[in-house]
């Protein structure tokens, strides 16, 4: 650099690095979104990241997510643009199919100065997501069947989607534990042949194309015998609920 005489010379490096930045506005002084990643639930997926330190109230901090599919290369689009919060709801935005292989990335913007971007790992939420337990799980006795109980939930995955779904019931009896399996296409199920007055439990889990999904709690309830005695105990997993 011209004019930087020998006493100076130290100070040289640090000259060009200032005059780098007023010339090179791609050098980038706000920080890159730091831990950004997919929180993929159910098939409903949502992009967090930490926010960057404000510096200047005057300017806020403000992020911007795009995506790019992997098949497609360097040609990102806009999700969620120029917002305060740190977390863009993918799931709003019903052009990305659960099926796609996508890259997000996300960066910050103060002013006119804005971060590099941070990316994620492909993401692809039909292989990503995690599937919950079933939902409302619910376990009934009737008083004119003695030796039945009836199990009943809902598929947790609200997102339409082509998987093949199958529910795994276990049921026990609660003094033995020792489990009978049934799997099921339906929603709810008719238990036969118990011992009236024997508290039963069952747990539920989801197998959507072979995914599996987290086991629901378990619940126990007991058949009546006769009259309209009628329980229900929840417990928390593994199950070993004593009546309180
Ligand atoms: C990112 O996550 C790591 C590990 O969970 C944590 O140690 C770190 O402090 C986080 N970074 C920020 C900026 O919060
Ligand atoms: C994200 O958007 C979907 C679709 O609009 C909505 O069902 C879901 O509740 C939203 N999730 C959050 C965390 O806001
Ligand atoms: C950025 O903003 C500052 C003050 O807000 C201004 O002085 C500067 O000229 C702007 N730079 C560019 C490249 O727009
Ligand atoms: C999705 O799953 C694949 C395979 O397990 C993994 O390599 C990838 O990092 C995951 N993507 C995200 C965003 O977690
Ligand atoms: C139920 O389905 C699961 C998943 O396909 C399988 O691993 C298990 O062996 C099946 N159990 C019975 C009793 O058919």
């Amino acid at each position: 650099m011209k004019g930087c005489r020998s006493v100076v010379r130290a100070l040289c490096p640090l000259i060009a690095l200032l005059y780098g930045l007023r010339a090179d506005p791609s050098l980038q002084l706000l920080p890159a979104p730091e831990n950004v990643t997919i929180y993929s639930y159910n098939l409903q997926q949502d992009l967090r990241w930490e926010p960057i330190k404000e510096s200047d109230p005057l300017h806020p901090v403000t992020y911007t997510v795009q995506y790019e599919l992997t098949s497609e290369k360097n040609s990102y689009h806009n999700l969620c643009l120029n917002i305060i919060e740190t977390h863009c709801n993918i799931s709003k935005f019903t052009e990305i199919k659960i099926y796609f292989k996508i890259v997000l990335r996300v960066r910050a913007e103060q002013g006119n100065l804005t971060s590099k971007w941070t990316l994620t790992p492909t993401f692809q939420a039909t292989r990503n997501t995690t599937i919950g337990p079933v939902k409302s799980l619910s376990l009934s006795a009737y008083p004119e069947e003695h030796y039945s109980l009836y199990v009943r939930f809902q598929n947790p995955l609200l997102v339409e989607n082509k998987w093949k779904m199958l529910y795994q019931l276990n049921y026990w009896k609660k003094i033995t534990g020792v489990k009978t399996t049934v799997n099921i296409t339906q929603t709810s199920e008719r238990l036969k042949g118990l011992d009236p007055w024997t508290e039963y439990c069952v747990d539920v889990t989801v197998f959507a194309d072979h995914k599996v999904g987290e086991t629901s709690e378990a619940i126990c309830a007991m058949p009546t015998a006769s009259g309209t005695s009628f329980e229900v105990t929840t417990c928390p997993m593994p199950c070993s609920c004593f009546s309180t």
